[in-house]
């Protein structure tokens, strides 16, 4: 088994895997993130891992890049080789997928935070 540097891989995609981004096919959207991956020979600069949730499932699925800290959104399979590009190509912030860059005041999501929703509906 290869071993891989994690210090100086230039990207790691953190693929959300939690309950809410499962329900919407990350398992897929995983397996076709490191297919493309492969297939654009990045495999030696780049990693990716699973993780539980990370908060934004009303934007499931979603994936976060380091060390930009730039999150994405509503990831579908057949979108992740242009996703993958484009995070290669630095223009992840001009993605259809944008949600958010850490640091920023701005949430590019149509969502409303689930406990919002939810205390809408019960002041209703
Ligand atoms: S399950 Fe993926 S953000 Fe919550």
């Amino acid at each position: 088994m290869a071993v891989k540097d994690l210090i100086t891989v230039k990207k790691c995609l953190f693929i959300c895997n939690g309950g809410s981004c499962m329900k919407v096919d990350a398992e897929n959207v995983t397996q076709a993130i490191r297919k493309s991956i492969k297939e654009l020979n990045l495999d030696d600069q780049y990693h990716t891992v699973r993780t539980k949730c990370i908060g934004r499932c009303d934007d499931a699925p979603v994936m976060m890049i380091a060390p930009e800290n730039v999150w994405l959104q509503n990831i579908k399979t057949e979108q992740c080789k242009k996703i993958v590009s484009e995070i290669d190509a630095g223009k992840t912030k001009d993605s259809n997928h944008f949600l958010y860059q850490f640091g920023e005041n701005t949430i590019a999501s149509d969502s409303i935070p689930t406990k919002k929703r939810k205390n809408q509906f019960n002041n209703k």
